[in-house]
């Protein structure tokens, strides 16, 4: 909904692991998928899988070729950090 775009940290990344707030990363950049997931073709308890978590190689092992950024545009929070986890 227009929020801005803004580091995540990976314990920040982890909380969001539930059906009605879930996250997830693939090769650096963090998705909400909550809203994405009653339409993904694979079904939501797979991509439940990645929920919480840097999901890039569960993607990769199942279909490295779908356009996840172009799909999940709408629905980026920002990059993955892995350092100051306080600092802005
Ligand atoms: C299909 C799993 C993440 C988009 C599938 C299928 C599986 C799967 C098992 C095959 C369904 C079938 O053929 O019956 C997973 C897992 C993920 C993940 C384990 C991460 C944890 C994503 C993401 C997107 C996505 C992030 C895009 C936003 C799709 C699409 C298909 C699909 C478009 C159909 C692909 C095709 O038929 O070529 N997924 N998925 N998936 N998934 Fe995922």
């Amino acid at each position: 909904v227009g929020g801005r775009i803004r580091p995540v940290h990976p314990s920040e990344l982890a909380t969001h692991n539930k059906k009605n707030d879930a996250w997830l990363a693939i090769r650096g950049r963090v998705y909400n998928i909550t809203h994405y997931l009653p339409y993904h073709p694979g079904g939501p308890e797979e991509l439940m899988r990645g929920a919480g978590i840097d999901a890039t190689d569960l993607f990769d092992k199942v279909h490295p070729w779908v356009n996840y950024d172009s799909l999940l545009a709408k629905c980026l929070v920002g990059p993955l950090r892995f350092d100051r986890p306080d600092a802005e």
